[in-house]
């Protein structure tokens, strides 16, 4: 059945969820359940076979040369930066409009992040900013512009093609935050495959999320994932006792590897519904509400169906009153954070700041009904116009 059938004949009628775990949950748990078995007879908690499988599924669905699990999305964005050796006076480049844990990452590798700000059309990183803030960093005796971090906000992929050029110009290196965006892709390369290092998230409402923590990184040089995978132990060598190098406990276990592994075999069926999703949310909304714009070459993973909208606070809780929830990704560029406010550019960054006062989410998963999603523009569309 296509997508869109499937989206019809879900009940209409139910309460809309942002997120849906449970419907998700009951076409995988007898499948789930035989593996729980396998793990307690096994008993390989951490490091069973469950991680190399999910390793490979990661490579074989995104063609990455390598993926490496880690514990968590955090995890797989500071670990890069341990393995290119980045630390004390090195600037890595991140967008002022995304999670805190693009900024802490950098922190926590010991560099020093550098805002840029975004692009208003697809709230990722713009690379004429990016230049800006190159040059910036080239007049800083303090500083050596070493990396960029883009985020692919939502799960749409950044303007890799843009930002690569960048980068060669300037001879600086690209670890992607993904974490948003597994399932995503430009032309024919996925999420994964990007950029030389992409990071990823397998929080549980994630594209492709767990039963817990974890994250994958992957890669397109087979040695830098040997890399991590010491740097994923302690920096230890083959017999995991003696370090070699500096590095973290950034395991995954076999249960989240089970969990994901699952995921990924209902993982293309999932991604469909969520174009349909958002292909419903487009046909409704396009030319009355501004929302993120996807370019014709490329798909968003639509791990989050965005808005802009004018008195947000009075459009979300009329739409609660009508029964739609919503969510806001974020309320705060990273620069006006307390732990970050010293890392704000000169004149600030306008359009993070103008995207946190206007962006709010709408409900986006693969079990919305397309009734449910026609709900949701007649309330928003209603609203706006009152
Ligand atoms: C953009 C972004 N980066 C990093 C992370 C961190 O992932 P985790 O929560 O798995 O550590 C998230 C998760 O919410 C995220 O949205």
């Amino acid at each position: 059945m296509a997508a869109a059938e499937k989206l019809a004949h879900l009940p209409g009628d139910a309460p809309i969820q942002f997120f849906d775990l449970k419907a998700q949950q009951a076409s995988i748990r007898g499948a789930l359940e035989t593996r729980w078995t396998t793990i307690l007879d096994h008993g390989r908690y951490i490091g069973g076979p469950e991680v190399d499988e999910c390793e490979q599924k990661l490579c074989e669905f995104t063609g990455a040369a390598d993926a490496v699990v880690v514990g968590s999305g955090t995890q797989a964005l500071v670990m890069p930066l341990i393995a290119l050796g980045y630390g004390h006076g090195d600037a890595v480049f991140i967008p002022g409009f995304t999670y805190n844990a693009t900024a802490n990452a950098v922190l926590l590798a010991g560099a020093t992040p550098v805002l840029v700000d975004i692009d208003p059309a697809t709230f990722n990183m713009d690379a004429a900013d990016l230049e800006r803030k190159i040059q910036m960093v080239k007049g800083n005796r303090n500083l050596r512009a070493r990396a960029i971090m883009p985020v692919d906000l939502y799960g749409l992929p950044a303007d890799y093609a843009a930002l690569e050029s960048v980068a060669d110009a300037h001879g600086l290196r690209i670890v992607a935050d993904a974490a948003q965006a597994f399932g995503g892709r430009q032309g024919n390369q996925w999420i994964g495959t990007l950029a030389e290092i992409s990071a990823t998230s397998f929080y549980p409402t994630k594209t492709l999320g767990g039963y817990g923590d974890g994250g994958a990184i992957m890669v397109r040089d087979k040695e830098v994932g040997d890399l991590l995978r010491s740097i994923r132990w302690h920096g230890t060598g083959d017999n995991r006792k003696e370090s070699i190098r500096v590095g973290i406990n950034g395991r995954c276990d076999s249960i989240q590897c089970a969990v994901v592994s699952e995921k990924l075999g209902i993982f293309e069926e999932e991604r469909q519904r969520r174009i349909q999703a958002a292909s419903i949310y487009n046909e409704r909304l396009t030319g009355k509400v501004d929302g993120q714009v996807v370019g014709a070459n490329e798909e968003s993973a639509y791990g989050l169906y965005t808005v802009r909208v004018p008195d947000r606070d009075g459009v979300r809780a009329s739409l609660q009153e009508k029964g739609v929830p919503t969510a806001i990704y974020y309320d705060t560029p990273i620069h006006q954070m307390p732990a970050f406010e010293q890392f704000a550019p000169p004149g600030g960054l306008p359009e993070c700041e103008r995207a946190s006062r206007e962006v709010l989410s709408l409900p986006m998963h693969p079990y919305l009904s397309e009734d449910q999603i026609h709900r949701v523009c007649d309330a928003l569309l209603a609203t706006l116009q009152r």
